[in-house]
């Protein structure tokens, strides 16, 4: 199924289907603390042991965790993060989004660029009708991103999240297809 995922090019960057080889990039990611801290974890945690972060990859690049694809950078080809649609609801034509950037590259709006590429799939190619996030409230940089994309607060998870002995809401964001602009 991952073959036949596309490549959808944005204005910076450009998606495609993730692969073997992007393994070291791809568990790159979790060796930064704001990107761990971003995703709910503690602030005393570690980078995920290799044999659990392969565990991860193999069912990503077998397509049993979500469409999985690699964001890539126009200019130089260079991997800068990843990102994917799951939770596919084929009934309701829904699904859930999630991205994460290597540290490096956060800030520059390549983010906002590959949002909108996975949108672009989601939308014209899989034909949805919402796509929904969880994000957590403290994460400023990805709401930004995210609303920029159009994405619009459903609503609030209420102290959802248990981080290093406090509570934290989840915000819920969705977008829908007659939304979306590229
Ligand atoms: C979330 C993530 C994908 C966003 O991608 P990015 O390339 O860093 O973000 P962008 O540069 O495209 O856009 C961020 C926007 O938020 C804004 N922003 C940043 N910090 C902000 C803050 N504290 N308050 C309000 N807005 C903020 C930026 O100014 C920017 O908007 P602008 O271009 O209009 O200035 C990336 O930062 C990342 O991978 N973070 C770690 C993992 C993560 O959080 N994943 C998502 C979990 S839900």
């Amino acid at each position: 199924m991952n073959e036949k995922l596309p490549k959808i090019i944005g204005k910076q960057v450009y998606i495609r289907p993730l692969q073997k080889d992007d393994f070291e990039n791809w568990s790159n990611a979790g060796e930064s603390k704001e990107f761990r801290i971003m995703c709910g974890a503690s602030k005393d945690s570690k980078a995920p042991a290799t044999k659990k972060m392969k565990d991860k990859f193999k069912k990503a690049i077998d397509q049993k965790s979500g469409l999985h694809f690699a964001i890539i950078k126009k200019a130089d080809e260079v991997y800068v993060g990843s990102c994917r649609l799951h939770m596919v609801n084929q009934c309701d034509n829904n699904a859930r989004l999630a991205i994460g950037l290597l540290s490096t590259y956060f800030g520059k709006g390549y983010g906002t660029d590959a949002i909108k590429c996975l949108l672009k799939f989601g939308f014209k190619t899989m034909k949805l009708h919402r796509i929904e996030l969880r994000v957590l409230d403290f994460n400023k940089r990805g709401i930004g991103a995210y609303k920029k994309c159009g994405f619009k607060e459903d609503g609030i998870l209420r102290e959802n999240a248990y981080i290093d002995g406090k509570y934290y809401d989840d915000i819920m964001m969705s977008i829908l297809e007659s939304e979306f602009k590229e």
